[in-house]
């Protein structure tokens, strides 16, 4: 069974993560290093990054199980792929985001909390970069960019 709709709305939202959990992560390092206060928009864009994340597991969950047996049945690097890396990788990333965002908040003084955001969120954002299935990847061969 494929549903196009769920497949190009997980496509398309893999930049969304991307942009958000990147900013996010650089702009509190940038205040961290600077020694300077978190904007409010910093923050609110570091809430967006895990929400879009959790958006994210949810339709990649679905994906995965309304097409559990194909993904069962493939072999070699690419059964790997599909089957361990992707999910297995952007699972850990989506947790370390919710770690870093909500040990964050909970974090009293304002340089323990832009540490904390910069280091889970960055860590997450090379895993997510790396466990996506680029179309110049062997394991995005045939795949868009969007
Ligand atoms: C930050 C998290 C994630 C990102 C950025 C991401 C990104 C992507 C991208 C770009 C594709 C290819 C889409 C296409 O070719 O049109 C894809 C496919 C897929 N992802 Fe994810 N993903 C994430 C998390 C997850 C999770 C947590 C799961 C499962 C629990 C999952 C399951 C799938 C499945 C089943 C496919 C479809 C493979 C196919 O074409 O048959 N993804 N993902």
């Amino acid at each position: 069974m494929d549903n196009y709709f769920l497949l190009f709305a997980h496509s398309l939202l893999r930049y969304g993560v991307v942009i958000a959990v990147a900013w996010a992560g650089f702009a509190h390092l940038r205040g961290f290093l600077g020694n300077r206060p978190i904007l409010n928009g910093d923050r609110a864009v570091a809430i967006a990054a895990m929400v879009l994340c959790h958006i994210q597991l949810v339709i990649g969950l679905i994906l995965y199980l309304i097409n559990y047996s194909t993904y069962n049945s493939m072999t070699g690097d690419v059964g790997r792929f599909w089957k361990m890396e992707h999910i297995g990788t952007m699972v850990i990333a989506i947790v370390l985001v919710t770690i870093g965002r909500v040990s964050s908040k909970k974090a009293k003084e304002e340089r323990v909390k832009q540490k904390r955001v910069a280091i889970f969120y960055l860590i997450a954002l090379v895993l997510i970069l790396w466990a996506i299935p680029w179309p110049l990847r062997e394991v995005g061969h045939g795949r868009g960019w969007l």
